[in-house]
Order: C-alpha cells, then structure tokens, then sequence
C-alpha cells in the first residue's frame, strides 16, 4: 500500500467568538486526494473551522500545516496562493458582477493567462449553464446556478485543498445529486476537498473520511462508510433512509 501525502493536519485548533469558545480544540487530518466531510449540528463550528483555515478569522491555539508549512497566522490572500480555496456558505458571489466576472475574481491568485483560460474551460464543463450565461449579472442566477458559480469561483485558483461550505444547501434533490457527482469528479481530476454539508448520508456517499463536530469538539470521526453505518449517527444526522 502506498502512503499517502498529508494534505492539511490540523492540531487542538482554538476559535472564540468575544466571550464564545466556538472551537474548542479540533483535530483534524486531510490525506491529499481525498473528499473529507464534516458534519454536525447548527452551530457546531463547522464555518468557523473552515474560516479558520481559510485565514480569515484568528484563532487562540493550535496550528494548521499546509503539506507541512505552518499557515496558522498567515493573511487570507497568502493561505489562497498556496493553494487553499474556499466556496462559502450561503452562495456568496458579487451578485453585482457577471458570471464571468465572478469567476475571474477567483483567478486572482493566477498570472499564467494560458492557465485560466483551461480553469475556464474546467469550470465551464463541470457547470455548462454557467457558459450559457457568462455575461449574465449574478444576482438574476437560480439559487442553484449561484451555489456552482461559488464553486467555479472557488476552483478559478486551481487549488490544491478545495473548501465547501454547505454546497447543496437549499438546492433541490435532483440539483443536490449532480453537486454531489460534481464534487466526486473535482476529486478524481486531484483535488483534495473539505466538504461541510447539512445533508450528511449523501456526502458520506462521496467522502472517503468524515468528522463529526459537536459543540466545537470533535464528537467522531471515521471512514466514511462506516460512519454511514454507525446507528447513533444514523439516527443524529442522517435521518432516515
Ligand atoms: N461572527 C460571530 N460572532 C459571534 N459568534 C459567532 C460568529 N460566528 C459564529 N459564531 C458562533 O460560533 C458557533 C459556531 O458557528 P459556526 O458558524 O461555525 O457553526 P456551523 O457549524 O457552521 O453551523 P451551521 O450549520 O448553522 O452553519 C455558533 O455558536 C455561532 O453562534
Ligand atoms: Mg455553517
């Protein structure tokens, strides 16, 4: 068997929000290639451990290493050029800009011109209504369309760590399934992917390994088709089948 890279290690992070202790001590381990999940209730600190390890807010304690280097303090723009990437909760894109405007946003980080033009060509065959309205303004996109040009922006950096902060959240069921196939193919092309969902017994169909969080805490973690079978998280998180 062949050893894998570790991709992202992550130790006893540390996350207050003023007097709230929102992570209180996670570990984390993200071997390169893989899709991970993470999962748990509202508020268990999902977006927070994502934040964090995008660098956009500060933590007390811990460290996050990228394939070894220590990002735990570095500024959000320099995390992105080393090749983290983060698709945020809530279909954040500039809904004032274009889609292909929003999606050279995302490019920010990239000067080779020869390389966004096939990061183009990627994202645009991953989401082919995104083409069909690259010069539509983002606001006037579906839900749905607005959730891929988050993750087409997100990829526009070609990262090495993919973030995905709730990605099928409020999409419909047929939407959800082609998200999810998506998010298998970003992997098999040799992304590494993070990946927060609500809808836990279908990411876990994708993910190699999950973690569940609960109360800033790391409550389990284990590979993804056992956790699928474990009846205690069946009955929490996955509802039924
Ligand atoms: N900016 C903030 N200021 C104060 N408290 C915050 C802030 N952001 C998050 N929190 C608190 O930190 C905790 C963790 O929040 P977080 O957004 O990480 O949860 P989550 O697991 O992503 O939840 P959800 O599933 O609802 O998105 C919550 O108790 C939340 O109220
Ligand atoms: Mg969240």
């Amino acid at each position: 068997m062949s050893e894998k890279n570790i991709a992202l290690e992550i130790k006893n992070l540390k996350v207050s929000y003023g007097a709230i202790q929102a992570l209180k001590g996670i570990d984390l381990t993200v071997y390169e290639g893989d899709v991970v999940a993470i999962l748990g209730a509202n508020g268990a600190g999902k977006t927070t451990t994502l934040k964090k390890i995008s660098g956009i807010i500060d933590g007390e304690d811990g460290f996050i290493k990228l394939y070894g280097q220590d990002i735990t303090k570095m500024e959000p723009e320099k995390i992105a050029r080393l090749g983290i990437s983060m698709s945020p909760e809530g279909r954040a894109v500039f809904k004032d800009l274009t889609v292909e405007e929003n999606l050279k946003a995302g490019a920010f980080t990239m000067k080779d011109r020869e390389k966004i033009r096939k990061n183009f060509e990627r994202v645009y065959r991953y989401f082919p209504v995104l083409e069909e309205r690259k010069n539509q303004v983002s606001s006037t996109l579906s839900g749905g369309e607005q959730q891929m040009l988050a993750i087409g922006r997100a990829l526009m950096s070609s990262p090495k760590v993919l973030l995905l902060d709730e990605p099928s959240l409020g999409l419909a069921p047929l939407i959800v399934q082609d998200i999810m196939k998506i998010v298998k193919e970003i992997k098999e092309e040799g992304t590494t992917v993070v990946i927060v969902e609500q809808n836990a017994a279908q990411t876990l169909k994708i993910a190699d390994y999950g973690y569940v969080i609960e109360l800033g805490k790391v409550s389990t973690h284990g590979k993804a088709s056992v956790l699928a079978d474990d009846p205690k998280l069946v009955e929490a998180y996955l509802g039924k089948h």
